[in-house]
Formats: structure tokens, C-alpha cells, sequence
């Protein structure tokens, strides 16, 4: 019977996850489908029962549904129970559910793609607090890298990661003025996406030009703090190659293959492309 997977979220209509998957089926001969399916708020119980019913091999979970579908399966993977967010479930072959996360992970074999891994020896700093930063702190963490600062614009949130993760917190303007301490940078806040308001989260005169800068927005591809860095000479990872990896780690627990991630993303940037000219 052909497999079929899906990405529940609200809103979905806008996800890349569909065509990504649907593309890297094609490409490894896979008989299966995967379709986003618009679950509001609140109802998400009732969707992992309808999904469970009706069949699905699998899905990805997105905004808001990351921590409240935990209660409804049946087995949550240490690191994702840790980081208190789902976005991968995987429906074992006795019809259990295992909620998994690839989106921090994503983000460290993105990063490793492009410098190696032989740099867990830098000091780190997170700019945000939120979930997706969370996420990657803890990645980080479990990746070999032990000196990880965490800063946002309220430190309180900064503090709270920072007490589970065991990392030093900083206020905005205490980051900026000891930027030039640390060779790995990861932003992770909303500013510099297209539908947010642009501009930098963190002054950045103080940057050391031998950091990696890397930011998780993918749209656009290179954020003004990107551009920042490049001006400056920095080497810099943009957040599409996060997006591909939570995407193809995810697959891979599925199907037991790794998709073309390479190919992807040059698919990717030709029609990122065609839509802006
Ligand atoms: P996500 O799950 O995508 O990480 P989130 O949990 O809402 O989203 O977190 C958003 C992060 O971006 C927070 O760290 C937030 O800072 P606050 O904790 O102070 O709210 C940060 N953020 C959002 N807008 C920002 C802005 N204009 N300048 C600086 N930081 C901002």
C-alpha cells in the first residue's frame, strides 16, 4: 500500500516541506505521498488520532504544535523530551508513535557541512531564547560544543536556558561588546525575515573576522546580518541548510535513506530565485 506522511501546523499552506519530501521520494524510487495538513490551535489531539487512524506512516509537527502534541504519543526520544518540542513522529511498526526532533540536530550537521567539526573547541553564542533557540543550544551541546553563551533581549529567558543547559547569559548590549570573544555566532530571532521588521538583533563593530556567522532565517537567504558578515570577512551559514537538514534527518528515520541534500538546496535557491525576479 503506498506510505503517505504529512507536516500538521497552523499556518501550513506556506511550507516548502511538502515538495522537499515529495521530490526526495521521487528521487529514491519511494512509493508514498505528503501533504500539510492545516490543524488549528488546541485541536492537535484530535489530528494525531485522525492520523493515526487513517493511516500515516509519519509526519512533521510545526508552529503551535511542537510541545503540545507530547502528551498524545506514546514514546518521545531523550533529546526532544529535553528540549520539550516534537517535530518529527515516527509510527513504528507495532503502530507506536515516537516523537523525535531533527530541528537542533539540522542545524549542527548544517553548520558541520560547512566548517568541519573541528571547531567544538569555540566559545558560542546564541542571540534569542525562544524555542528554536533552545533547540539548537542543546544540539550544540549534545554535539561536543561546551562553552555556549546564550543572549536575548530579555536576559530572564536567557537565564532560564542558560540554568538547564549550563551556559553563560547576557543581556543584548553585553553581547555586543564581547562579540569579538566568540568564533561561532548562531541568530536566531525573527529580526531580519521578510514579513519582520529588518535590522540587526546585536551591534556587530566588535566582530572577530575569523567567526562563523550563522543565521536560521532562510527568507531571505542572506539577512542583513549575514550581509554584516560577509562585509566584514566572515564565513557565514545561512538558514536554509537548517531547513534541508531537520527535513532530510527526518526522512531518514522514515525511509532509512539520506536524500540529496546538496541538490536540494541548489533546487531550493533557483526557485527562491524565480520568485523574487
Ligand atoms: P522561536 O520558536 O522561533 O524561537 P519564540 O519562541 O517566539 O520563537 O522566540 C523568539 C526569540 O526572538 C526570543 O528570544 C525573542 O526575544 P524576547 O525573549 O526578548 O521576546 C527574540 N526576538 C523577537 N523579536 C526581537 C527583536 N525585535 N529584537 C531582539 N530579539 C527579538
Amino acid at each position: 500500500m503506498k506510505k503517505w506522511y504529512a507536516v500538521i501546523g497552523d499556518p501550513v499552506s506556506h511550507s516548502k516541506s511538502p515538495a522537499m519530501h515529495e521530490a526526495w521520494f521521487r528521487e529514491n524510487g519511494i512509493d508514498a505521498s505528503y501533504i500539510p495538513v492545516h490543524v488549528p490551535a488546541g485541536t492537535v489531539g484530535d489530528a494525531v488520532a485522525a492520523l493515526r487512524r487513517l493511516g500515516a506512516s509519519g509526519w512533521n509537527v510545526t508552529v503551535p504544535h511542537k510541545q503540545a502534541i507530547i502528551p498524545f504519543l506514546d514514546e518521545v526520544e531523550p533529546i526532544a523530551a529535553e528540549m520539550q518540542a516534537v517535530n518529527t513522529v515516527k509510527v513504528l511498526p507495532d503502530g507506536r508513535l515516537l516523537g523525535m526532533n531533527t530541528d537542533g540536530p539540522g542545524f549542527v550537521r548544517s553548520l558541520e557541512d560547512r566548517i568541519g567539526s573541528g571547531r567544538k573547541n569555540d566559545r558560542v553564542l546564541i542571540i534569542g531564547a525562544g524555542g528554536a533557540a533552545n533547540g539548537i543550544a542543546l544540539a550544540m551541546r549534545h554535539g561536543g560544543y561546551e562553552k555556549v553563551a546564550v543572549c536575548n533581549r530579555t536576559v530572564e529567558k536567557a537565564e532560564a536556558l542558560c540554568n538547564r543547559i549550563g551556559g553563560e547569559a547576557l543581556g543584548l548590549e553585553e553581547a555586543a561588546g564581547k562579540l569579538g570573544e566568540f568564533g561561532i555566532i548562531i541568530q536566531t530571532t525573527p529580526v531580519g525575515m521578510s514579513t519582520a521588521t529588518g535590522g540587526l538583533p546585536i551591534a556587530m563593530d566588535h566582530l572577530d573576522p575569523g567567526a562563523v556567522v550563522a543565521d536560521i532565517v532562510y527568507s531571505p537567504l542572506q539577512t542583513e546580518f549575514l550581509k554584516a558578515a560577509l562585509k566584514n570577512g566572515n564565513e557565514i551559514v545561512d538558514g536554509l541548510g537548517m531547513f534541508i537538514w531537520q527535513g532530510a534527518l527526518a526522512f531518514n528515520e522514515w525511509t532509512g535513506r539520506m536524500p540529496d541534500t546538496l541538490g536540494t538546496r541548489k533546487r531550493l535557491i533557483a526557485e527562491m530565485e524565480e520568485t523574487t525576479c
